[in-house]
Formats: structure tokens, C-alpha cells, sequence
């Protein structure tokens, strides 16, 4: 595992940017597992400029999201597609039908768990997935438990992951209370792994890739991934 501190936000911005950015050049089709929340928008805007610079072509990439809130349509601007759409996709010249996110709105959530998982393993799996940590340790929505989830799944979210999300929405009951995820197994078949953190995540991330492994820190068994970046940042 490498762990880097960048100055600051944007520079932890810029140098996630460059690995994503690298990967994109090595593999223009390659398959980018990408994150939502504060964390990755400065990562998003520097590869918006990038490729409006001429520099990044992604025109072939195909992407798939870590997560989606269950029962908000992608219209609303609280749904992880529109968070894409607006912070990059938008930006960038992706073909939207390479866009992929769980399907919050799907009648089945269990048979679209499965539905995702597959389209994963046919686009040829991962190559780099982007993350961010909740406070708790999550990644993507994979909250502290007792086992370790493998497959994308429907999840309960905590209390403290609706409060921390709630800043987002109107009200906090606006907040769903179910999400749809990859799970653990999921993430840990990308073959490299990128996550962004910034200084207020610096006491999880100590206990993350530091302390025992263990699915009360779901983040924790990142240290057994074998290509594994860490970006945090000093302020
Ligand atoms: C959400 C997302 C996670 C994200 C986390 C932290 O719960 N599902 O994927 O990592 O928030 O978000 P932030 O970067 O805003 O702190």
C-alpha cells in the first residue's frame, strides 16, 4: 500500500487526477470504477480540464459507479447520476451509454444486485476504482458489520452516514435510508485501487490502514488489496 500526503485539497485533487488520468492513457478503454461525495470533486474538475485540454481522451472509457441511493430517479439532483452527470460526464466526451451506476429505482433491488455484479465481470472488471471513506470507515456504502460483503447488495444506511449525507438534502428525512452498493468483493476484485481522503478523515484513516482488519472498519481490508494508493491531505 502507498500512502501519500498531499498540501492541500487541491493538490491531493491534482495528483488523484494524474493516476486516473495515467491509467486513461495506458488503457483508453479502460474500465474506471469511480466514487461520489466531497472528496473526488476537485479529482472530477482536474480531469474535466484535462480533457478540454486535449490531454485525456475518453471517448472509450467505460465507467461504473460504486453506489446509488434506492428510490430517488436519476433526475433528482440528490442521485448519484445526476452528481456524475453534473460534476463529469457532462464535461468530459464519456458516451453516456458507457455510464454506469446500480439502479436505485429498479422494482427488484435484489435481482438488479445481481444485474450489476454481472455487468461488472462482462465489461472485463475494474481497473482502477476511485474511492473516498466515510467517518465510520464505509466505502461505498458498505457500513461497518459483522461480515464482509462480497456482491453488490441493498443496504441499511447508519444514522451517522444519514446525518453526515443529510447536508446534501432539504431535510434529513429527505435522506433515503436504503442505498444499493458494490460490496466489499466487489471493490477488492479492481486490480488497483485509488483512495482519496481528505483531513478530516485522518483518525479513520489511521485505524483504516493501520489498525486490525476487520468489518467493523470496512476500509481495513483494503490492506489486504495488493495495489493499493492512499491519498490523504494536510489541510
Ligand atoms: C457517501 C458515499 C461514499 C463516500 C462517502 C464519503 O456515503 N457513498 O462513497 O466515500 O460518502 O463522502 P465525502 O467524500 O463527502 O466525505
Amino acid at each position: 500500500m502507498r500512502i501519500l500526503e498531499a498540501e492541500s485539497y487541491e493538490k491531493m485533487s491534482a495528483i488523484a487526477a494524474g493516476i486516473i488520468g495515467g491509467q486513461v492513457l495506458l488503457k483508453p478503454d479502460c474500465v474506471l470504477g469511480l466514487a461520489t461525495g466531497s472528496s473526488p470533486i476537485g479529482t472530477y474538475e482536474e480531469l474535466v480540464k484535462s480533457c478540454k485540454a486535449g490531454v485525456l481522451d475518453f471517448s472509450q472509457v467505460r465507467t461504473v459507479n460504486l453506489d446509488e441511493y434506492c428510490g430517488l430517479f436519476p433526475e433528482s439532483p440528490q442521485s448519484y447520476r445526476w452528481f456524475m452527470d453534473h460534476h463529469l460526464f457532462d464535461h468530459v466526451n464519456i458516451r453516456k451509454e458507457n455510464t454506469f451506476l446500480p439502479n436505485g429505482t429498479a422494482p427488484d433491488i435484489g435481482a438488479e444486485a445481481k444485474r450489476y455484479e454481472k455487468l461488472i465481470d462482462s465489461l472485463g472488471g475494474i481497473d482502477l476504482q476511485l474511492l473516498g471513506i466515510g467517518h465510520n470507515g464505509h466505502i461505498g456504502f458498505n457500513e461497518p458489520t459483522d461480515s464482509f460483503p462480497r456482491y453488490v447488495h441493498q443496504v441499511d444506511l447508519t444514522e451517522s452516514t444519514i446525518r453526515a449525507n443529510s447536508r446534501l438534502f432539504d431535510r434529513i428525512e429527505d435522506v433515503p435510508k436504503k442505498a444499493i452498493t458494490m460490496g466489499i468483493g466487489t471493490i477488492m476484485k479492481a486490480a488497483r485501487i485509488l483512495l482519496i481522503a481528505g483531513e478530516d478523515k485522518k483518525d479513520i484513516i489511521q485505524r483504516a490502514m493501520y489498525g486490525e482488519i476487520t468489518p467493523a472498519v470496512p476500509a481495513s481490508v483494503l490492506q489486504l488489496h495488493r495495489d493499493v494508493t492512499v491519498i490523504t491531505c494536510k489541510k
